[in-house]
């Protein structure tokens, strides 16, 4: 299937792949590439949903034009502002000045400060509706998923859920738009770290959002990243509903970080309780060698999370204290916890790790260990019993 296809009748995916850049947002590792997608409706009127990265602008109008032939562009519909959707707005207003840009009044504000646009402009509001000929769309308003200024666009006539960055994926399209078409093995851990890094704040306004959203019959849902969903709907849905009450599945996160291998032992240790407390996921992390998403991307699954660190200059140790500022932001809940470090002269990451857990109102298993000097045989026992419990904790009260 080709990448310009239709998607609906007169719907056609007119988005880019970014096999290039190395860091989304410029700090989220992209191994296996991103799409920017954007969709165009061709009817009495010809509308477009988001543009692209301005990197990717060439292409993207070599793309509309493949299919407009000179035919005008009438509105851009502006579901997100983030410069990797709305970044090739002003090359657009250029190519086709009689451009109206849809959007809602945050949208315009946006518009104003990042384009210098305020002319041209359609308002819309919750339920408002944009009748093209054949196709009519609807717009709902979707704040704080994950910017102030999102909303969706509805398509009746096809059912379709133009639904902006939720239920997006990292990972760029390989041959076809379409979820049917794709080996989705991948994407799904690549959704739910994109759901943890980017979205995984706003549980609370996605809640809303799902719940607004479950009213409307969706045949398609077309985000902008990632497959088009259509036989995978109910499941990226139910993840969605998971993941924003940070539901988790049977399972545990140690991560640590180590200089000279005692932390670590520790962490090896913890390891084998938890499997012997019955709990076969385990997910082993070294915070120095595994980036941080892919973290934070286990610990959205897994509902136990065990963290270690030595004592460094009286702190934590320099990563794991960027990490528990990482799961804060994100304010995590119901997760089962427990922690460990190591110091030589005067403790102090076992006391800060502590007390995170209490601020989080976490559950705790077990008892904190706190190892002085070389890893001690006592330190070894304290470890395991305590993954010991962690494992127990968790096959008692995980999901499945
Ligand atoms: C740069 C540096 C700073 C440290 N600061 C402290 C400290 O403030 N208090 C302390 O008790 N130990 C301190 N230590 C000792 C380590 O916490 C201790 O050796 C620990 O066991 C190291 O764990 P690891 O083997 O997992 O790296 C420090 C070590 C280093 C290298
Ligand atoms: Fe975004
Ligand atoms: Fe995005």
């Amino acid at each position: 299937m080709s990448l310009t296809k239709t998607i609906a009748d007169n719907i056609y995916y007119v988005g880019v792949n970014d096999r290039q850049k190395e860091l989304f947002e410029n700090y989220l590792p992209l191994p296996q590439g991103v799409s920017y997608n954007s969709y165009l409706i061709v009817d009495e009127k010809v509308a477009l949903i988001d543009t692209v990265d301005i990197s990717f602008a060439g292409q993207f109008l070599n793309k509309l034009e493949e299919i407009l032939n000179r035919r005008d562009v009438d509105y851009l519909i502006v579901d997100h502002m983030e410069p990797d959707h709305a970044g090739s707005i002003g090359l657009l207003k250029n190519r086709y000045p009689n451009l109206q840009i849809v959007g809602n009044k945050k949208t315009f504000d946006f518009l104003r400060g990042y384009f210098a646009i305020d002319t041209q402009l359609v308002e819309v509001t919750e339920g408002s509706h944009l009748a093209l000929g054949k196709h009519e769309l609807a717009f709902y308003m979707a704040p704080m998923v994950h910017w102030p200024e999102v909303m969706v666009t509805y398509e009746i006539t096809n059912r379709m859920l133009f639904s902006a960055d939720a239920f997006g994926t990292f990972g760029a399209l390989n041959g076809s738009f379409l979820d049917a078409d794709l080996d989705l093995s991948t994407f799904w851990d690549e959704m739910r770290r994109y759901y943890a890094c980017i979205v995984g704040k706003y549980g609370q306004p996605t809640q809303n959002a799902l719940k607004k959203l479950g009213a409307l019959p969706i045949q398609r849902i077309c985000s902008t990243h990632g497959p088009v969903w259509s036989n995978q709907i109910d499941k990226v849905v139910k993840l969605y509903e998971q993941w924003s009450r940070y539901e988790a599945e049977k399972g545990v996160v140690v991560v640590y970080g180590s200089m000279y291998g005692n932390t670590q032992l520790m962490a090896e240790r913890v390891a084998c309780g938890i499997v012997d407390g019955g709990v076969k996921n385990v997910v082993v992390h070294n915070v120095s060698k595994t980036d941080a998403s892919f973290i934070l991307s286990d610990i959205f699954k897994y509902q136990g999370l065990v963290i270690g660190s030595p004592t460094y200059m009286g702190e934590l140790y320099p990563l794991i204290d960027s990490l528990l500022t990482k799961i804060r932001e994100r304010g995590i809940k119901n997760r089962i916890y427990g922690c460990f470090g190591s110091h030589s002269w005067a403790t102090g990451a076992v006391k800060k790790l502590t007390a995170f857990g209490e601020t989080m109102n976490w559950e705790v298993a077990g008892v904190p260990v706190d190892n002085k000097y070389g890893f001690s045989a006592e330190s070894n026992a304290q470890c395991y019993e305590m993954g010991k419990m962690m494992g127990e904790s968790v096959s008692k009260s995980g999901r499945n």
